[in-house]
Protein backbone atom coordinates (compact mmCIF):
# COMPACT_ATOMS: atom_id res chain seq x y z
CA UNK A 1 0.00 0.00 0.00
CA UNK A 2 0.84 3.73 -0.55
CA UNK A 3 -0.14 7.06 0.39
CA UNK A 4 -1.05 8.79 -2.71
CA UNK A 5 -0.39 12.58 -3.42
CA UNK A 6 -3.91 14.37 -2.79
CA UNK A 7 -5.09 16.96 -5.85
CA UNK A 8 -6.20 20.13 -4.81
CA UNK A 9 -8.82 22.88 -5.86
CA UNK A 10 -7.46 24.27 -9.57
CA UNK A 11 -6.09 20.56 -10.77
CA UNK A 12 -8.36 19.57 -13.58
CA UNK A 13 -8.42 16.15 -12.55
CA UNK A 14 -11.22 18.00 -9.56
CA UNK A 15 -13.17 19.61 -12.07
CA UNK A 16 -14.59 17.01 -14.28
CA UNK A 17 -16.73 13.83 -14.33
CA UNK A 18 -14.79 10.39 -13.47
CA UNK A 19 -15.54 7.38 -15.56
CA UNK A 20 -17.57 4.57 -14.52
CA UNK A 21 -15.25 1.47 -13.06
CA UNK A 22 -15.63 -1.50 -16.13
CA UNK A 23 -14.60 -4.05 -12.98
CA UNK A 24 -15.39 -3.64 -9.62
CA UNK A 25 -12.89 -6.82 -9.09
CA UNK A 26 -9.79 -6.16 -11.03
CA UNK A 27 -6.82 -6.46 -8.52
CA UNK A 28 -6.10 -2.71 -9.81
CA UNK A 29 -9.27 -1.35 -8.39
CA UNK A 30 -8.19 -3.22 -4.92
CA UNK A 31 -4.81 -1.74 -5.18
CA UNK A 32 -6.73 1.75 -5.35
CA UNK A 33 -8.92 1.24 -3.06
CA UNK A 34 -5.93 0.06 -0.46
CA UNK A 35 -4.07 3.09 -1.14
CA UNK A 36 -7.21 5.45 -1.07
CA UNK A 37 -8.32 3.85 2.53
CA UNK A 38 -4.03 4.38 3.63
CA UNK A 39 -4.51 8.01 1.91
CA UNK A 40 -7.49 9.19 3.79
CA UNK A 41 -6.61 8.03 7.29
CA UNK A 42 -3.06 9.74 6.57
CA UNK A 43 -4.90 12.76 5.94
CA UNK A 44 -7.08 12.01 8.97
CA UNK A 45 -10.26 12.62 6.64
CA UNK A 46 -13.69 11.51 7.07
CA UNK A 47 -14.11 10.37 3.46
CA UNK A 48 -12.08 10.42 0.05
CA UNK A 49 -12.73 9.72 -3.76
CA UNK A 50 -10.91 8.74 -6.36
CA UNK A 51 -10.56 11.78 -8.12
CA UNK A 52 -8.81 13.65 -5.43
CA UNK A 53 -5.55 11.15 -5.53
CA UNK A 54 -5.80 11.76 -9.42
CA UNK A 55 -7.56 8.84 -10.70
CA UNK A 56 -10.76 9.95 -12.03
CA UNK A 57 -12.80 6.89 -11.68
CA UNK A 58 -15.68 6.61 -9.80
CA UNK A 59 -14.63 5.15 -6.48
CA UNK A 60 -15.38 7.18 -2.72
CA UNK A 61 -15.15 5.77 0.54
CA UNK A 62 -16.31 7.13 3.55
CA UNK A 63 -17.14 6.79 7.24
CA UNK A 64 -19.66 8.25 9.91
CA UNK A 65 -17.25 9.03 13.41
CA UNK A 66 -19.51 8.26 16.53
CA UNK A 67 -19.10 12.03 17.12
CA UNK A 68 -21.02 13.17 14.04
CA UNK A 69 -23.96 11.07 13.93
CA UNK A 70 -26.89 12.86 15.74
CA UNK A 71 -28.18 8.91 16.60
CA UNK A 72 -31.96 10.27 14.91
CA UNK A 73 -33.40 7.99 12.20
CA UNK A 74 -30.70 6.55 9.14
CA UNK A 75 -27.84 8.87 11.13
CA UNK A 76 -25.77 6.58 13.05
CA UNK A 77 -22.04 5.69 13.46
CA UNK A 78 -21.01 3.91 10.26
CA UNK A 79 -17.62 1.62 9.59
CA UNK A 80 -15.75 2.11 6.64
CA UNK A 81 -17.92 2.39 3.78
CA UNK A 82 -16.37 1.93 0.19
CA UNK A 83 -18.59 2.30 -2.64
CA UNK A 84 -17.70 1.71 -6.93
CA UNK A 85 -20.04 3.49 -9.34
CA UNK A 86 -22.39 4.58 -6.07
CA UNK A 87 -25.68 6.77 -7.22
CA UNK A 88 -27.57 8.95 -5.09
CA UNK A 89 -31.21 9.39 -4.99
CA UNK A 90 -32.68 12.27 -3.04
CA UNK A 91 -35.57 10.88 -0.65
CA UNK A 92 -36.51 14.39 0.83
CA UNK A 93 -35.80 17.41 -0.68
CA UNK A 94 -35.24 19.60 2.31
CA UNK A 95 -32.13 20.96 3.13
CA UNK A 96 -29.74 21.52 6.22
CA UNK A 97 -26.65 23.52 6.25
CA UNK A 98 -23.83 22.18 8.25
CA UNK A 99 -19.48 22.74 8.22
CA UNK A 100 -17.50 20.89 5.90
CA UNK A 101 -13.70 20.35 4.99
CA UNK A 102 -12.20 19.17 2.07
CA UNK A 103 -8.55 17.30 1.98
CA UNK A 104 -8.70 19.11 -1.70
CA UNK A 105 -9.91 22.35 -0.35
CA UNK A 106 -6.83 22.17 2.83
CA UNK A 107 -7.44 25.03 5.33
CA UNK A 108 -11.20 25.99 4.89
CA UNK A 109 -14.33 25.32 6.14
CA UNK A 110 -17.78 26.20 4.73
CA UNK A 111 -21.26 25.84 5.67
CA UNK A 112 -22.95 24.04 2.75
CA UNK A 113 -26.74 23.13 2.23
CA UNK A 114 -27.12 19.10 1.86
CA UNK A 115 -30.00 17.01 1.23
CA UNK A 116 -31.30 15.25 5.20
CA UNK A 117 -32.45 12.09 3.98
CA UNK A 118 -31.18 10.29 0.63
CA UNK A 119 -30.47 6.68 -0.67
CA UNK A 120 -27.14 5.68 -2.26
CA UNK A 121 -26.35 2.85 -4.19
CA UNK A 122 -23.36 1.08 -5.16
CA UNK A 123 -20.70 -1.90 -5.40
CA UNK A 124 -18.84 -3.14 -2.54
CA UNK A 125 -14.81 -3.94 -3.47
CA UNK A 126 -16.05 -7.63 -2.89
CA UNK A 127 -18.46 -7.29 -5.53
CA UNK A 128 -21.46 -7.29 -3.12
CA UNK A 129 -24.38 -4.83 -3.92
CA UNK A 130 -24.64 -1.50 -1.17
CA UNK A 131 -27.84 -0.17 -1.07
CA UNK A 132 -28.58 1.80 1.81
CA UNK A 133 -30.99 5.35 3.37
CA UNK A 134 -28.77 7.90 5.37
CA UNK A 135 -29.83 11.02 6.96
CA UNK A 136 -27.58 14.06 8.43
CA UNK A 137 -23.76 13.43 8.62
CA UNK A 138 -23.83 10.40 7.02
CA UNK A 139 -25.55 11.11 3.86
CA UNK A 140 -24.14 14.65 3.86
CA UNK A 141 -20.79 12.74 3.52
CA UNK A 142 -21.75 10.67 0.71
CA UNK A 143 -23.16 13.64 -1.03
CA UNK A 144 -19.68 15.35 -0.64
CA UNK A 145 -17.83 12.65 -1.98
CA UNK A 146 -20.08 11.53 -5.02
CA UNK A 147 -20.28 14.95 -5.75
CA UNK A 148 -16.27 14.78 -6.42
CA UNK A 149 -16.95 12.07 -8.88
CA UNK A 150 -19.31 14.91 -10.96
CA UNK A 151 -16.36 17.79 -10.78
CA UNK A 152 -18.53 19.65 -7.90
CA UNK A 153 -16.32 20.96 -4.84
CA UNK A 154 -18.07 22.06 -1.59
CA UNK A 155 -18.04 25.80 -2.84
CA UNK A 156 -20.19 25.33 -5.44
CA UNK A 157 -22.78 23.75 -3.44
CA UNK A 158 -22.55 26.83 -1.25
CA UNK A 159 -25.50 30.18 -1.04
CA UNK A 160 -23.99 32.04 0.99
CA UNK A 161 -19.83 32.19 0.32
CA UNK A 162 -19.82 34.39 3.67
CA UNK A 163 -19.25 31.57 5.71
CA UNK A 164 -16.37 30.17 4.07
CA UNK A 165 -13.52 30.60 5.92
CA UNK A 166 -10.01 29.53 7.80
CA UNK A 167 -10.22 26.32 9.95
CA UNK A 168 -8.77 28.12 12.97
CA UNK A 169 -10.90 30.94 12.67
CA UNK A 170 -14.46 29.46 11.77
CA UNK A 171 -13.36 26.79 14.79
CA UNK A 172 -12.90 29.52 16.71
CA UNK A 173 -16.14 31.40 16.23
CA UNK A 174 -18.63 28.25 15.76
CA UNK A 175 -19.12 26.06 18.38
CA UNK A 176 -20.54 23.17 15.89
CA UNK A 177 -18.03 23.48 13.97
CA UNK A 178 -15.40 21.51 16.18
CA UNK A 179 -15.50 18.19 14.97
CA UNK A 180 -15.58 18.33 11.61
CA UNK A 181 -12.97 16.22 9.23
CA UNK A 182 -12.29 17.10 5.94
CA UNK A 183 -13.70 14.31 3.16
NI1 LIG B 1 -13.75 16.58 -0.47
Amino acid sequence: MSILKIARMGHPVLRRPSAAVPDPAAPEIHRLVADMLETMEDANGAGLAAPQVHVPLRVVMFHVPAGRATGAEDDLPAGLTVLINPEIEVLDQTQDVGWEGCLSVPGLMGAVPRYTRIRYRGIAPDGAPIDRIAAGFHARVAQHECDHLDGILYPMRMTDLSLLGFVEDIKKNFAEAQDVEPE
